[in-house]
């Protein structure tokens, strides 16, 4: 931890206040050629505790732009706290994560840090997109209306051109002829292309993915990895939690390894998968090729959030771990 992380302190965000970046009424989206902008993510110090459980403990780590970082580790190690940090869905106990510089959750003020008012981390959060296990679509809204709906709810983008992106992305991801379908007439593979294509919708620098794959039957899951893969290389910072072993060696430019709240080790994949330095590493990755370490649980539900809204499907209610916008105070 760096000795200014360690010092500052923080405020929580006022309720209320004034000072919302309203979405102005005649954004306009990015062309979808537009060239792609990776962001670069420092997480510096970062300590996280619910309670008096110590979560992260002390975490660092430069993910450079456009570069893939996959997050291995066995359940309860912190992925998912991590990836969450991120976006400040989970607000950290100390420490500081920034995107391009800007840092996520807080303004700075001296040694003091002052936790944004939700507006503004909402508006943070357009820049960092979230793909989660249980897709978290709204289940009243057809394919389109799904991807169409951040820019036009977050950035203000009028209908049409909305629509359009949105067409535009369901055929990035293979899904032209189902734009009209309702999340329960698409099988979770599809469920899962749709998400991906509404987190791209708001063109995000980062985009972070938390086990997208482990709620779907098995032939189901290399489509989506097609996806994410075609995504590697376009550009866009991607930080993917995953169980993975083989697309993490495959998609992969660096790969890293958390136990108990800590990064045990990072490296490429040839380093860390094939030739782990730390037997804990190794432990783990004989676990997961045995499918000893399968995943427990689904993930939680994201909260209301222009990247990632949580649907009817997937209401707080569902998770005790879910997060509704007050949290974010
Ligand atoms: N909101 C919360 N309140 C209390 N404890 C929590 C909360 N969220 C996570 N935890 C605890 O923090 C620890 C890390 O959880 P996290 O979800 O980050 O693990 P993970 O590495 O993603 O595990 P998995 O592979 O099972 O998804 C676990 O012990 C979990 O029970
Ligand atoms: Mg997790």
């Amino acid at each position: 931890m760096s000795p200014l992380t360690s010092l500052l302190r923080r405020t929580p965000a006022r309720a209320g206040a004034p000072g919302a970046a309203a979405p102005s009424a005649g954004a306009t989206l990015p062309s979808a050629d537009a060239p792609s902008r990776g962001g670069l993510v420092e997480i510096r110090g970062v300590h996280k505790a619910f309670g008096d459980l110590e979560v992260l403990r002390g975490i660092d780590l430069t993910i450079e732009p456009g570069e893939v970082t996959v997050i291995l580790g066995p359940s309860g190690s912190g992925k998912s706290t991590l990836l969450r940090a991120i976006n400040h869905l989970e607000p950290v106990t100390s420490g500081l994560i920034s995107v391009d510089g800007e840092v996520i959750g807080y303004r700075r003020d001296g040694d003091l840090l002052h936790e944004l008012r939700e507006p503004e981390v909402l508006r943070q959060r357009t820049a960092i997109g979230m793909v989660f296990q249980s897709f978290n679509l709204f289940a009243h809204m057809t394919a389109l209306a799904n991807v169409a709906e951040a820019p036009r709810r977050a950035l203000g983008v009028n209908r049409k051109e909305a629509e359009a992106q949105a067409r535009e992305l369901l055929a990035l991801v293979g899904l032209s002829e189902k734009e009209g379908a309702y999340p329960r007439q698409l099988s979770g593979g599809q469920q899962q292309r749709v998400a991906i294509a509404r987190a791209l919708a708001l063109r995000p620098k980062v985009l972070l993915f938390d086990e997208p794959t482990s709620a779907l039957d098995p032939e189901l899951v290399e489509e989506v990895l097609s996806v994410i893969r075609s995504l590697a290389s376009a550009g866009t910072t991607l930080v993917i939690v995953t169980h993975e072993i083989s697309f993490a060696r495959d998609v992969a430019d660096t790969v890293v390894f958390m136990d108990q709240g800590r990064i045990v080790e990072q490296g490429p994949p040839a380093q860390v998968i094939d030739h782990p330095a730390h037997e804990r590493t190794r432990t783990f990755l004989q676990r997961v090729r045995t499918g000893a370490d399968a995943p427990v649980d689904a993930e939680p539900a994201g909260p209301a959030d222009p990247s990632g809204p949580a649907g009817p499907d997937a209401s707080p209610a569902d998770h005790p771990r879910s997060h509704s916008p007050e949290d974010l105070r």
